[in-house]
């Protein structure tokens, strides 16, 4: 990712969108995004949506695990997800989330991937070119950059979509026009049948989460160029939609164009690791359903992710609703005719946030029914809200590493 003129580098804008073809005029680099693959043939693929359920968990257990080695003690979020026994396999099946990914440049010269955009971890990982599962993705070949440096050491991670392992290598990253030198990265080896193509459409993965929940004990790219001094502003930011076309990444600034400038309200982060912060209440059809609860925001989730007690809150007095319970994991249904009258707002920093039909509807729940699941989904092994695509769809959000904050402002 270049760019011809030192202005247009300082409003890097990557966009993610689906296929609009790559142009450089405008100091924007357009890429194609992701699938709404949950929704096959006009109904939610429930097998699809249990294994996103199910994923998370593992994600967060790795990235819970890593916080604790890194730091040298546990997460205060992580207690009820750790103390439940079971180790659990990852489900091998259609991960048929809706991914946000855009490209990267990796190595001297450039080698061109494409990675999901995942604030909820922090490490990047690529298929090495001795990768054997990873066909049809582009993969990294470190003898052809004069960059690379192997680190000579064996690394796995686990995610919530799967397993990926190889070696840790350092290499110059650049992202929307900035470039990470020495960036630690993993090149795999080895990928989960969840990671392989064309069921995982990207190459990789690239983690915008704090080195403290880091794998490899190592700062996200974002954090490489920030604290080289580059950036006009230690920010990134993004709009996510399923619409082709209208996804974006915006590092080292916001976009003005696609947000209501006097809207944008910023709340702390209440720890460093995770994009972790208060989520002061959810409510429906204005009263509330949830009050001051840890959050974390995350673009690596479709989903919105919370304890069953609170999704039960959530859906227990709306006429014709109902739930299933598979494995932990908590879905509802609302009757499609009625479910625009049950969407919720969220409030963070003194603003609420509406999610619209639109999103917060997945479509119906089996083919021919009228039942719709909702978009806020139940989980036993956790304790705080999982705040993702869903949510982040109606929102234009501003990650400031700076000023540890996240800023959430209304769409234009
Ligand atoms: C990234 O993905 C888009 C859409 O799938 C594709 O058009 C583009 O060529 C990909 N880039 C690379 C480097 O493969
Ligand atoms: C969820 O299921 C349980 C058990 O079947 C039931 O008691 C509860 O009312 C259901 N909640 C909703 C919102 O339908």
């Amino acid at each position: 990712m270049k760019f011809s003129s030192p202005s247009a580098s300082l409003l890097a804008l990557v966009s993610i969108a689906a296929a609009v073809p790559k142009s450089r005029n405008d100091g924007v680099i357009r890429i194609p995004l992701a699938r709404k693959s949950t929704d096959v043939a006009g109904h939610v693929d429930m097998s699809a949506l249990s294994a996103h359920l199910f994923s998370v968990s593992n994600k967060y257990r790795q990235t819970f695990s890593a916080f604790e080695a890194n730091t040298g003690y546990a997460h205060p979020l992580s207690a009820k997800m750790m103390s439940s026994i079971r180790e659990r396999d990852v489900p091998l099946i259609n991960q048929g989330t809706e991914l946000w990914y855009g490209e990267i440049d990796v190595g001297t010269p450039p080698q061109t991937f494409n990675v999901s955009i995942d604030t909820g971890s922090t490490d990047l990982f690529l298929p090495s070119v001795y990768c054997v599962d990873c066909e049809g993705h582009n993969m990294y070949h470190a003898v052809l950059s004069s960059t690379a440096q192997d680190e000579r050491k064996g690394v796995t991670l686990s995610y919530g979509e799967g397993e990926v392992m190889g070696d840790e290598y350092s290499d110059d990253v650049s992202l929307g026009g900035y470039k990470a030198s020495s960036q630690t990265f993993l090149a795999a080896n080895e990928y989960s049948s969840n990671f392989m193509y064309p069921e995982f459409q990207p190459d990789g993965l690239l983690g915008f989460a704090f080195e403290q929940i880091s794998g490899l004990k190592a700062k996200s790219v974002f954090e490489t160029i920030s604290d080289s001094g580059v950036l006009p502003k230690s920010v990134f930011s993004v709009k996510l939609s399923s619409t082709a076309g209208e996804s974006e990444l915006s590092i080292g600034a916001t976009n003005p164009n696609l947000y209501i400038e006097d809207t944008l309200t910023y709340t702390a982060v209440t720890n460093e690791g995770y994009w972790q912060v208060n989520l002061e209440a959810v409510s429906r059809g204005g009263s509330t359903v949830a009050g001051n609860s840890a959050s974390i925001i995350d673009t690596g989730t479709t989903m919105i992710i919370t304890t069953d007690a609170a999704a039960e809150a959530y859906y227990q007095d709306i006429p014709g609703s109902s739930n299933s319970t598979q494995e932990g994991m908590t879905y509802y249904t609302i009757p499609c005719d009625t479910i625009g009258l049950y969407t919720p707002t969220f409030s963070f920093g003194g603003r609420g946030f509406d999610v619209s039909e639109e999103t917060f509807n997945l479509g119906p729940e089996s083919e021919g029914s009228s039942d719709c699941v909702g978009g806020i989904a139940g989980r036993s092994d956790i304790d705080f809200w999982v705040v993702g695509g869903i949510f982040l769809q109606n929102v234009y959000t501003v990650f400031d590493q700076g000023n540890t904050q996240v800023g959430f402002a209304e769409l234009a």
